[in-house]
């Protein structure tokens, strides 16, 4: 389905009847990412997710973005649904946009869950390897952002033995334009710090990493939990950065017993 949101057409998928639960995917992927939990969550939650505008079936517009903009679509889109509160997933990016709707409208999240994700913004270093990709990106295509990717994306035991894994979320790589690329690495060089605002999150938060994490570590997971009241990590073994990927089965349980206690 798709709605045309602040200009943009964005696509999304509305599975299921129940509670909302939202989920936001990764850089530089789209919302099939989250196929495993919205087919085992549907029958009891209505599960929804989201292209952000540049990826999978959502315009990319030839254009810079910010967190805020990410947010301000989704909200859009929920509007549109009808959908007042909502529990939300996000992983990696999908949770740096978590921040920013919570930081913009706390009184639409009933709940969080912070997967494979860091509070803090870019270092300048981060920064300047953003723009490094980006120009890659730009010169070079999707294929070249796969091929670095890819090895940073995975557990050992996932490159070891999941090939067909590995391939899908190539060809989610791979068909994310260049125009979305970039412009998400805009979006992410500039996002704010938002460690500041973890000390101000009031509603129940569950924080999702994978035990061989190596873009953002199980530390950066534990330093939020350390400062958001009442939240706790669940880190799953044999999983990288695409903890919900690797590992569905464990990581949908997971989000199932936080979602049961809400
Ligand atoms: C992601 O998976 O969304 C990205 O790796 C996040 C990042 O580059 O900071």
């Amino acid at each position: 389905m798709t709605v045309t949101i602040n200009g943009v057409t964005l696509a999304y998928s509305d599975q299921g009847q129940g509670k909302p639960i939202v989920f936001l995917h990764a850089f530089p992927v789209n919302r099939t990412m989250w196929e495993p939990q919205m087919n085992a969550l549907s029958h009891t939650y209505r599960t929804i997710s989201i292209d952000l505008r540049g990826h999978g079936e959502s315009d990319a517009p030839l254009w810079r973005s910010t967190m805020k903009q990410f947010a301000d679509d989704v909200i859009g889109v929920l509007d549109h649904l009808s959908i007042t509160q909502a529990t939300f997933v996000g992983l990696s990016m999908g949770g740096y946009v978590l921040f920013a709707l919570y930081r913009n409208y706390p009184e639409r999240v009933a709940g969080l869950v912070l997967a494979d994700t860091r509070a803090q913004a870019d270092t300048e270093d981060t920064k300047a390897g953003r723009m490094a990709m980006a120009q890659v990106a730009y010169h070079q295509g999707a294929e070249a952002i796969a091929e670095l990717m890819l090895p940073k994306l995975f557990s050992p035991a996932t490159l070891a033995t999941k090939a067909d894994l590995i391939q899908t979320v190539r060809c989610l790589i791979t068909s994310t334009k260049v125009s979305g690329m970039v412009s998400d690495l805009m979006a992410m060089a500039d996002r704010p710090d938002a460690t500041d605002m973890l000390a101000t999150i009031t509603c129940p938060t569950l924080i999702i990493v994978g035990q061989d994490d190596v873009a953002t570590s199980p530390s950066e997971s534990q330093f939020m939990a350390d400062r958001i009241p009442h939240a706790h990590v669940e880190m799953i073994p044999d999983a990288g950065h695409l903890s919900n990927m690797e590992q569905p089965e464990a990581f949908t349980d997971i989000v199932k017993s936080f979602l049961k206690k809400l």
